[in-house]
């Protein structure tokens, strides 16, 4: 039971359901659709905008919007919404030398004789070679400790987590010994658990991070948890359930969750402080401040994390605002703080993070690109998931999609939508400055079967794709507005370091976004540089991969502190002349490069 007045979207997530909210509940992006009959309240001002009235005749409200006054029906029309997305679990890595910070010892301890004046701790820690101390244990290990010892015979395998001893078990009984590489998006999240006797992965998994019925982008994510400690509270249990919800999967038929002895998490900065449960509120204000970028160390226990008792977090460090721990994972498996070369690496997402590299420095920044390229704020936008339209293409001059799962088109993702602005371009009905031409504006030789698609959506101009999925004039000046973050934080950096894209000899593509958009086309709008097609690379999820360096080897992690210390983080909206610069690259390109 809800108290009269509960907002609806509210009720639904507190009982547990996964419905879309990517603006955060502030009644602009449409996508909280479902259906309603009973005690509600009137439709609002944001509602009659966003649903046609055949829609609210039909009872279709949006959640965010709808109070409940009593008894009522709620049901989810627009299932394809909740189809899962192709999650990018991959990334490209450097080999590191196994050296974890777990580490297991066996050991025979000395029975106690009368002859010595033994106490069991001290022994156990002599038998490890660390009589000098620097080893801690916590209480409750060391209150079962005696026993344990007469019961192994005094041979025994202590496990340690850095400097702390979590565990002291028979020799005799041999446990996995397990660590999880966590990338905590702000989509998605994945989990790759290793083998940290061998280094091999033993299984992968990922979700969609369940924080996302409280909006899309970070920054409604920061509003949410700035309103009360519940909220915060609620942001946090729900990352951490998905982690948890990793681990089981992880393990099963395996090992079991206590086997786990540390994970290892690179997040942005507002995941990091999302999932430490630490209020990341002074980030979403001028100047933008967040409460910490240092490594974070803690018990998986104090987060609700479900491993060994004892088990370790670690977070890798932040750089500065919203470039967090997992730009810096990019980095650590790009090795861009190792090369020679001017190179960048660009993560596509909602925050679009920038690295640009040269032989002795590295500059990163942060773009607000928006959720454009995740299928927000976009008339016919989804995620990339089943019924999505994921790549356009202008064949003899006719248009042809290709859908995600082969059905019946039911919307488009960000990388159909970057080939239809491309198309667009390329097909003379696009102009440089982002206008859709009408049918008596177009190229006297356009094919007849192109102008047949022009048309209107809610009064706005519109070119159809497949099925009734269109792209609209305001969808096309949200690709300009992402594509123009992206690019101006691109041109800056390089600016910074001196460097004129033809100098570029490597884009890294990093992210999930970036994975599945084609490279012609993403330089076609001007989202990337002009450069050669061949000097483009995807490198998938590398802040995973980054995150999986850290847990494997104790030198990595050290490495990626000097990173997050190295790089020079750059204020893009700082520069005297960003707006101008994002102005400028909201354009598109008058012409393929040359
Ligand atoms: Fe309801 Fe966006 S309109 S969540």
């Amino acid at each position: 039971m809800f108290p009269p007045g509960t907002n609806l979207l509210r009720a639904l997530v507190e009982m547990g359901s996964e419905i879309e909210a990517p603006c955060g509940g502030t009644g602009t992006c449409g996508k909280c659709r479902v259906r309603v009959s009973g005690a509600v309240s009137d439709p609002t001002k944001e509602e009659r905008a966003l649903l046609d009235p055949d829609e609210l005749r039909a009872g279709i409200r949006l959640a965010c919007q709808t109070a409940i006054y009593g008894a009522c029906r709620v049901t989810a029309p627009d299932a394809h919404a909740l189809t899962a997305p192709t999650i990018l679990t991959e990334g490209r890595r450097q080999e590191v030398a196994l050296q974890p910070n777990v580490r297991e010892v066996e050991v025979a301890v000395p029975a106690p004789a009368l002859d010595r004046n033994p106490a069991d701790l001290e022994d156990l820690l002599a038998a490890m070679g660390f009589s000098g101390g620097g080893l801690s244990m916590p209480l409750p290990v060391l209150r079962g400790l005696s026993g344990l010892l007469r019961e192994a015979n005094f041979l025994v395998r202590a496990r340690l987590v850095g400097q702390e001893i979590v565990d002291v078990s028979s020799a005799r009984e041999r446990r996995p010994l397990l660590g999880l590489a966590v990338d905590i998006g702000t989509t998605t999240v994945v989990g790759k658990l290793f083998d940290l006797r061998t280094g091999h992965v033993v299984a992968v998994a990922s979700r969609l991070n369940a924080q996302r019925v409280f909006g899309e982008d970070v920054i409604s994510r920061i509003q949410h948890a700035s309103k009360s400690a519940r909220d915060l509270q609620a942001l946090q249990e729900r990352v951490i359930a998905v982690i948890n919800e990793i681990v089981v999967e992880v393990c099963a038929g395996r090992a079991e969750p206590r086997d786990v002895v540390e994970v290892v998490c690179a997040g942005n900065t507002v995941m990091t402080h999302l999932a430490a449960g630490v209020c990341p509120q002074w980030l979403a204000q001028y100047p933008y401040v967040p409460v910490f970028v240092s490594p974070l160390s803690c018990r998986a226990s104090e987060l609700g994390i479900a491993i060994h008792e004892f088990g370790k977090v670690y977070f890798l460090p932040g750089i500065g605002r919203f470039v967090g721990g997992d730009t810096v994972g990019v980095i650590l498996a790009a090795g861009l703080d190792m090369g020679s070369s001017h190179r960048l690496a660009v993560d596509v997402g909602t925050n679009g993070e920038i690295v640009s590299a040269s032989r002795d420095r590295l500059l990163a920044c942060s773009t607000a690109a928006g959720p454009a390229f995740e299928g927000a704020h976009i008339a016919h936008g989804m995620r990339a998931a089943n019924g999505a339209i994921d790549r356009v293409d202008l064949v003899d001059g006719e248009i042809r999609c290709h859908v995600l799962g082969e059905g019946e088109p039911s919307g488009i993702c960000g990388s159909g939508l970057i080939d239809a602005v491309a198309v667009l371009l390329r097909a003379g009905l696009l102009d440089p400055s982002g206008r859709l031409l009408g049918a008596d504006e177009c190229p006297a030789e356009l094919a007849e079967t192109l102008r047949a698609r022009l048309t209107t959506r809610g009064g706005d101009r519109a070119f159809l794709l497949a099925g009734q999925v269109a792209i609209t004039q305001r969808d096309i000046r949200e690709v300009q507005l992402a594509k123009g973050a992206i690019a101006a934080g691109t041109r800056i950096l390089m600016r910074q370091l001196g460097i004129r894209p033809q100098q570029l000899e490597e884009v890294l593509l990093a992210g999930a976004f970036g994975n599945f958009l084609r490279r012609d086309n993403a330089i076609r709008i001007g989202l990337l540089p002009p450069i050669p097609v061949e000097r483009v690379s995807f490198i998938g999820n590398a802040a995973c991969a980054g995150a999986e360096m850290a847990l494997l080897s104790t030198e990595q992690r050290r490495r990626a502190e000097e990173i997050a210390r190295r790089v020079e983080y750059v204020e893009i909206s700082a520069f005297p002349e960003f707006q101008d610069i994002f102005a400028e690259e909201m354009m598109f390109p008058a012409g393929e490069p040359s």
